[in-house]
Order: structure tokens, then C-alpha cells, then sequence
């Protein structure tokens, strides 16, 4: 897809991506630093950053890799106290670390459910908790990553659904209490997105077929279609957007048309 936005409308800002290094908060990483920012991607794993790491360096680019859980908050805490060090600010930060697995709701334990609404629901706060006084001090901003499994029910998805809504409150609530700070809160929910790793497993043929009939705009989305909508709302064209979780679905959410 070609560009839409201009190249340097995130010039001199820091964003801080939580699964920044694969998927599609990969892709708002690598394209937040093609416009202009710096990266500090964090991951469990320091082994799945280093080639989203390297690829924006060779590029001319900036970014730190910094391995840290989301569900510790001792560790998030030190991973902005690094990037913090390193860059000397942080302007953004985007929630996008999750866990996903399909799992029937009779079948999931309750380490499984918890699992996952730990990393998604618990760590986005951790996170965004972590850097509240840095947010304070740039006027800066927080992008969550959410879903559109629980606008209405998704089967096999009792764990994210739940952990999504979680956020999607977070995203809400801290809009509310820190917009008077300058922060703005929004979210983003990708509908099903083709070139993901997940998807692209998941995905037979003649499923995407069905699926894509009951899709508005009659196609899947693309890990772009997020980037940009992730630059529209981080830049300044959005200062005013405060509190709003931006469905990237082509419209599917409101056929019902569910993955699982
Ligand atoms: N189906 C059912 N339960 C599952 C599961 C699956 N596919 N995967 C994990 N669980 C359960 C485990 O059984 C365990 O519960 P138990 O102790 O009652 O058995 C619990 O979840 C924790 O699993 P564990 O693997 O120990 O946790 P983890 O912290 O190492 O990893 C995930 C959890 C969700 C991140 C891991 O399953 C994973 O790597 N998923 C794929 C990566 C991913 O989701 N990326 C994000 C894409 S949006």
C-alpha cells in the first residue's frame, strides 16, 4: 500500500510499543518509525524483537529492544525507566502485547482464562500506569490494541472477549481521568486481518471464502489498514479524538460474521 501520510508526521517523537516486534503492532511499529519516530519495542522474548530491531536500523531508523512481561509490573516499570534513559522521553505508547489462542469455554481452565486476561487487561494497565508521569510530562498519548469478538459473542474466544472488554474499559476510563494531564486515550479494533501469522494458520481457503461474503466491504483487512488508522490517531491530525476505541473491521462486527 502506498503511503498516505506524510513521512515526518511523527518526527522527534518516542514510541513505546508493547509487541512491537511481530503482528500487527509490528507493523504500527515499523511504520511509526518510518514516519519519523523512535521505537522501544518491548517483548517477553528479546529473540522475537531483533528482526523487527534490525530491519528499522538498516532503514536509518532508532529502536531499543527491551525484553519484559507486561504482567510484571516491576519489570514494565524498569523497561520505561530504560527507554526513558535512553531517549529521554516517551510521547507514545501503544498496548499491543496479547495472548490468543482458540480454546471452547467448557475446556478452558482457569489459569488459561486468567492467563490471557492478564496479559492483555492487566498488562495494558501495567503499562500505561508505568508511564503515566512520563505521558504527563511530553503531553502524550496511548493507543490500545482491542478486538470486535465481544461487541457481540465470539465462540472459543470467552478469554479474549473478556480481556478485550477489559481494555476497551481502560481505554475509557483513562481518557477520562487523564485528558486534564493532556494524555489522550484511544484504542483500536481490528476486524480479520489476512497477513497476520495467526490468521494466515487459521485460515482455510474455503473458509475465507464464506467469510469474506459476509464482509461489508467484501475483503479481509491488512496489517496496513491498522497502520494507518494507528498514525491518523497518534498524529496531529487527531488532537481532539480522546476516549475512542476506532473499529477497523470494513464493517463486519455489525453482520456478526464471527472466526470462531
Ligand atoms: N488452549 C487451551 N488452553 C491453553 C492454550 C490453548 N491453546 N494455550 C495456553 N493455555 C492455557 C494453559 O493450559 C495454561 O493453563 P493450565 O495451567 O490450567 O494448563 C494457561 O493457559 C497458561 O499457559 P502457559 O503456556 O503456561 O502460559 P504462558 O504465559 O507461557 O503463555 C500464551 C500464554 C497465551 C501467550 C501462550 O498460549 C501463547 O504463546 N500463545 C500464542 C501467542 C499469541 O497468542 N500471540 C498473540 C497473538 S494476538
Amino acid at each position: 500500500m502506498d503511503r498516505v501520510f506524510a513521512d515526518n508526521i511523527l518526527q522527534g517523537r518516542v514510541a513505546f510499543v508493547t509487541g512491537g516486534g511481530t503482528g500487527i503492532t509490528g507493523g504500527i511499529a515499523r511504520t511509526f518509525a518510518e514516519h519519523g519516530a523512535k521505537l522501544a519495542i518491548i517483548s517477553r522474548k528479546e529473540e522475537n524483537l531483533l528482526p523487527m530491531k534490525i530491519s528499522v536500523e538498516q532503514s536509518g531508523g532508532e529502536c531499543l529492544a527491551i525484553a519484559a512481561d507486561v504482567r510484571n509490573y516491576e519489570a514494565v516499570d524498569k523497561a520505561i525507566a530504560t527507554a526513558v534513559e535512553h531517549f529521554g522521553q516517551i510521547d507514545i505508547v501503544v498496548n499491543g502485547a496479547a495472548g490468543n489462542f482458540l480454546c471452547a469455554a467448557d475446556q478452558l481452565s482457569a489459569n488459561g482464562f486468567g492467563t490471557v486476561v492478564d496479559i492483555d487487561t492487566k498488562g495494558t494497565f501495567n503499562v500505561c500506569r508505568a508511564a503515566f508521569e512520563e505521558l504527563k510530562k511530553s503531553k502524550g498519548q496511548i493507543l490500545n490494541i482491542s478486538a470486535t469478538l465481544h461487541y457481540l459473542a465470539t465462540s472459543m474466544q470467552i478469554h479474549v472477549s473478556a480481556a478485550k472488554a477489559g481494555v476497551d474499559a481502560i481505554t475509557r476510563n483513562l481518557s477520562a481521568e487523564w485528558g486534564r494531564h493532556g494524555i489522550r486515550v484511544n484504542g483500536i479494533a481490528p476486524g480479520p486481518i489476512e497477513d497476520t501469522e495467526g490468521m494466515k494458520r487459521l485460515l482455510m481457503p474455503e473458509l475465507k471464502d464464506k467469510i469474506t461474503r459476509k464482509i461489508p466491504l467484501g475483503r479481509f483487512g491488512r496489517i496496513a489498514d491498522i497502520e494507518n488508522a494507528a498514525l491518523f490517531l497518534t498524529s496531529d491530525a487527531a488532537t481532539y479524538i480522546n476516549g475512542v476505541t476506532l473499529v477497523v473491521d470494513g464493517g463486519q462486527w455489525l453482520l456478526g460474521t464471527s472466526l470462531a
